[in-house]
């Protein structure tokens, strides 16, 4: 039986408690029943024994006054029946109801003189009656006077009840209270395990460090345990299929640039079969597009493996990677008659990876110039404060739909299919920003709706250091 643990639990809990109330229960209940008969039949020899006094000789013959108290000792509010009977020698009746049944022991007991309780039936009614014989001497005769009492069951049945439901009633209320404790207490303890399930439902898909493990209960670290082993093994498979990536980028950069040369060399000699000439320049094309494609995938594999805690920990200085990013595309921005500009904090310290945030605003920056319209303005912008380091570039070319700006940033998504390009350059972008522990996020360029800014923010290296 699978299912809830907390239903789980409750059976464990109810069903021995349910024998255990039952066990006792059922004991108490005998209990209470021999305790009001005992209490019962103690009264019904009081009363026997007060009329059995008041018998008394009287000019020769024997006479009774029933005492009343005889008869109140019963008084109850459940109103039984009395019923008595005194009778000499077994056949003279002295007082009381003449067809008071006798007992089949209370004649084998006559001789013995004890008391004698029985059960029996009398004008309809089921009854519980005592025997008590006395003997009264006179003139050496003996008489034997049987003094008979008997009583319907009401105020005993009420006893029963009286002395057995309180027991009841109070092992069934602290079964119910076992059972709240123990839903209230497994609420409780099972926070913890909740908590492993939130840290491990929010995680980001490729955050792969352990889950922290204090304050957790022994019986819940194992399965952390197995949960981190599992997070490390995801890992070292991540990894490695990053060093696969990166390697093959790598292997095919060298073919690649020797082709380059050889489409180079036969175009030198393209007079020999003119009609040559447009393919090999096509596959020159096609070749130099495969290099950038390949110089890309590196970069995002680099990008991917990047470890905050393993880039070079040192200060660089994001106005001046800034300053000489837009000095290298001041040509291809001038041929595609785009105003680049760029407004540069004097310094902008933060700590990270000097050719990766080259290629971070290298990205940004040639994604404003290729994407904006002749005639366009394009400023990329760093600012360098106590707290942050700020870096934005800014255009006013067609800019992104906000329904594609989630999507822009995923591998080999491109928005616009018109243009050359890989699709990864924002993917890498993103990468290098997440490496360094920094913010990116898309908005709306300059020139009314139009256009597109990319803003990234880092932490100081002065914060950082501190
Ligand atoms: N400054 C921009 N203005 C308009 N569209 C942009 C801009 N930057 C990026 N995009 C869109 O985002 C898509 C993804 O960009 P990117 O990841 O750099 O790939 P690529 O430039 O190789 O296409 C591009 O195809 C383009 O449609
Ligand atoms: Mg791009």
């Amino acid at each position: 039986m699978t299912g809830s643990l907390r239903i789980r639990l409750l059976w464990w809990l109810l069903v021995p408690l349910a024998i255990y109330v039952f066990v006792t229960g059922k004991a108490e209940y005998d209990n209470a029943r021999r305790t009001a008969d005992l209490v019962q039949d103690n009264t019904l020899l009081a009363s026997a024994r007060m009329i059995a006094g008041e018998v008394e000789w009287a000019d020769g013959t024997l006479r009774v006054d029933i005492p009343p108290a005889a008869l109140e000792i019963f008084a109850s509010p459940y109103g039984d029946q009395v019923f008595y009977n005194v009778s000499v020698d077994d056949d003279r009746l002295l007082a009381g109801v003449p067809d008071f049944p006798s007992s089949a022991s209370a004649t084998v007991s006559a001789t013995h003189d004890t008391p004698t309780y029985y059960d029996a039936e009398l004008h309809g009614a089921s009854i519980r009656a005592i025997g008590y014989v006395r003997r009264m001497y006179d003139n050496g005769a003996t008489r034997r006077v049987l003094v008979s009492v008997g009583k319907t069951q009401a105020s005993r049945d009420a006893m029963r009840r009286e002395l057995w439901r309180p027991q009841l009633v109070r092992q069934l209320e602290m079964m119910l209270l076992a059972v709240a404790l123990a839903c209230i207490g497994l609420t409780f303890e099972l926070r913890p395990l909740l908590k492993v399930k939130d840290e491990v439902m929010d995680r980001d898909p490729m955050q792969l460090e352990p889950l922290r493990v204090d304050r957790l209960h022994t019986e819940l670290r194992p399965i952390v345990d197995a949960i981190n082993q599992c997070i490390a093994r995801l890992g070292l498979q991540v990894a490695a299929q990053r060093r696969f990536i990166a390697d093959a980028a790598h292997q095919l950069r060298t073919p690649l640039t020797l082709l380059d040369t050889q489409l180079q060399y036969a175009r030198q000699h393209r007079e020999l079969e003119p009609s040559l000439g447009e393919a090999l320049a096509a596959m020159q094309r096609s070749n130099r597009s495969m290099v950038g494609l390949t110089n890309k995938l590196l970069l995002l594999a680099q990008a991917e493996a990047a470890d905050y805690t393993q880039l070079a920990n040192q200060p660089v200085d994001l106005a001046s990677i800034a300053k000489s990013v837009v000095e290298d595309l001041a040509l291809f921005a001038q041929k595609r008659e785009i105003d680049l500009g760029a407004e540069l904090d004097e310094s902008a310290w933060v700590i990270g990876h000097e050719g990766l945030l080259t290629a971070l605003v290298s990205n940004l920056a040639e994604n404003a110039i290729r994407y904006t319209q002749r005639g366009g303005h394009v400023t990329v912008a760093v600012r360098g404060g106590a707290a942050r380091v700020a870096l934005s570039v800014t255009d006013d070319g067609p800019g992104i739909p906000a329904e594609a700006r989630s999507r822009v940033f995923e591998p080999f998504y491109r928005a616009s299919a018109d243009t050359e390009g890989t699709g990864l350059g924002l993917a890498i972008a993103r990468e290098i920003v997440q490496a360094h522990r920094g913010e990116i996020a898309l908005a709306t360029g300059e020139g009314e709706a139009r256009g597109l800014t990319v803003r990234v923010a880092f932490a100081a290296a002065s914060t950082v250091a501190a």
